[in-house]
């Protein structure tokens, strides 16, 4: 039998080739802090497509300049960062991988000189700022960055979006019982809290009709956080508002010891796919074939998503085919006597 991992999946009419996606990693390789595309990103993304990766996932990259993680984070907030994101996905088009994008905004995780931004006005720790409480205003003008972010990644050729909805930035710091500690309609109840992600969602399917794909932080490690119950209620959220795949990472939202191991989060993305309906992604210390064709197979997720692994190894889905004994395509160029 035909390994599942490297079979094809649609979503919302795009064909990804396999199911192995490069986690989205930040690189922090902007010059100058304008937040452009360099060779670096060019080399880094292409060659993870060469490598036979189904998706690459571009790192978390600024909707708004104040919602930068640092000064050297790529960025999407105007016109000018379109040509070069553009290069970045005629590159990974050209080895048959399709392409996405993860949109983010970093709010009281910022580690800028500029003021910072949260639902509330609460400091993560002595290294970051104290933010300013979002007004309305501010709320609306950041949901309309997502938006106009969404059109420039339809014009950049982006096949799928993903919204960073995880790791404590600024939309798990409005899901978030810990941070979010608004007393408007932002904050409050579970629906409440949900409600800035629900409006970043519509505002996206304004403009874009392609698959949105949401990373949640499936545990908080803390017993006053969003337990499992919540995040599963916030999927079938997303479900009924029709976004693709939830992508289910976990913690970041309070500093926490956790100690991962292999598949730490993959029961978090069998639990959101079994009782919210939502296709999931596994991430997680997925470190090789055999583990990854497990996760598929059992239909615990429907992608994985690989992140160190493809850091040390661009051609990870190639080791992962050896280890299942089967054969998959590589570059024509690389093909004994191709020409
Ligand atoms: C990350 N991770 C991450 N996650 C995310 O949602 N957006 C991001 O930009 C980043 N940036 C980032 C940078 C670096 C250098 C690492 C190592 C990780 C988390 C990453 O996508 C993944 O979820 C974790 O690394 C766990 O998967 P692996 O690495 O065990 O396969």
């Amino acid at each position: 039998m035909e390994p599942k991992l490297f079979s094809p999946i649609t979503f919302n009419q795009v064909t990804l080739k396999n199911r192995i996606v490069m986690s989205p990693m930040c690189m922090y390789s902007c010059y100058e802090q304008d937040g452009i595309v360099t060779p670096f990103h060019i080399t880094h993304y292409e060659s993870r497509a060469v490598g036979q990766v189904g998706l690459v996932m571009l790192e978390a990259t600024a909707v708004q300049p104040n919602g930068r993680i640092s000064y050297e984070d790529l960025g999407i907030w105007s016109d000018g960062h379109i040509a070069g994101l553009k290069s970045v996905t005629e590159r990974i088009h050209a080895h048959g991988a399709k392409s996405a994008i993860q949109l983010a905004h970093a709010g009281r995780k910022a580690e800028l000189d500029d003021p910072i931004v949260a639902p509330s006005a609460l400091q993560l720790n002595e290294r970051f700022q104290t933010p300013h409480a979002m007004t309305k205003d501010h709320i609306a003008e950041t949901i309309r960055s997502f938006q106009l972010a969404a059109e420039r990644a339809q014009k950049a050729n982006f096949d799928i979006i993903e919204i960073h909805g995880a790791h404590g930035y600024l939309i798990n710091q409005f899901l978030s019982p810990l941070t979010n500690k608004r007393d408007d309609e932002y904050g409050g109840s579970r629906d409440n809290r949900y409600r800035f992600l629900k409006e970043i969602v519509d505002a996206i399917q304004e403009v874009w009709d392609g698959p949105i794909f949401v990373r949640l932080s499936t545990s908080e490690y803390h017993e006053e956080g969003n337990q499992l119950e919540d995040i599963i209620y916030f999927a079938n959220q997303l479900h009924d508002q029709g976004i693709d795949l939830i992508d289910c990472s976990s913690g970041g939202v309070v500093r926490v010891k956790i100690n991962p191991y292999p598949g730490y989060q993959v029961t978090f993305a069998e639990a959101i796919k079994q009782q919210a309906g939502t296709k999931t992604g596994a991430v997680g210390l997925i470190t090789n074939g055999m583990q990854a064709e497990e996760i598929i197979q059992n239909n615990r997720a429907d992608l994985v998503f690989i992140g160190r692994e493809l850091l040390k190894n661009p051609y990870w889905p190639k080791q992962a085919a050896d280890e299942l004994q089967t054969n998959i395509t590589s570059p024509k160029q690389y093909q004994a006597g191709w020409r």
